[in-house]
């Protein structure tokens, strides 16, 4: 097993080759934010919650740390005013996405809160339903700003029985859309 040296927030870290900036920060105890990354899941770096700033010598840029690989000599920075800066604007720009954001990013005031539950178009329910279900019910139709989850036709009731998605659900739409209810389960 190869492994590689860096430095997150000051700490010397060892972590095996193939391993992302995440996974490095969590097995030495730094937590980052995430929303779209699931452990049982293949990353897929589409919230950039989890961004994070990586330097060598002068040059500094900023990757989400989920996807990104670590490498030999890189130093991370995962927190700090510019780093939280970026956090809130997205997270302020997918709200609501209450269910699985660290409270310290929670914006007092959203500026772009639809009210209602909506799709933050993280992916989540679709790659856990491919993935790891092997059911591939859900799928992204339409592009750019036409672009929408959708159920592969005929297939949405099999939804209602499943729900194996719903917890993961980061903006609440696919539990709306099923008029999902802990307490009063839809029949
Ligand atoms: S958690 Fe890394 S991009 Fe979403």
């Amino acid at each position: 097993m190869k492994t590689v040296t860096l430095e997150i927030d000051g700490k010397q870290v060892t972590a095996e080759e193939g391993m992302t900036l995440l996974q490095a920060a969590n097995q030495v105890g730094i937590a980052i934010p995430t929303l779209c990354h699931d452990e049982r899941l293949k990353p897929a770096g589409v919230c950039r919650i989890c961004t994070v700033e990586i330097s060598r010598g002068d040059w500094k840029r900023m990757v989400a740390s989920c996807v990104y690989p670590v490498e030999e000599g890189l130093k991370v920075t995962t927190d700090n005013e510019h780093i939280r800066k970026i956090r809130r604007m997205l997270v302020e720009l997918m709200w609501p996405a209450w269910t699985r954001v660290d409270k310290d990013l929670e914006p007092a005031h959203p500026r772009f809160d639809s009210g209602h539950p909506d799709c933050n178009m993280c992916g989540l329910c679709i790659r856990y339903c491919r993935q790891v279900l092997k059911k591939d019910v859900l799928y992204w139709e339409g592009r750019g700003v036409d672009r929408h989850l959708a159920y592969v036709p005929g297939m949405g009731k099999e939804c209602v029985t499943c729900r194996q998605c719903f917890s993961l659900c980061t903006g609440g739409w696919i539990v709306a859309c099923h008029g999902y209810d802990e307490e009063q389960p839809a029949k």
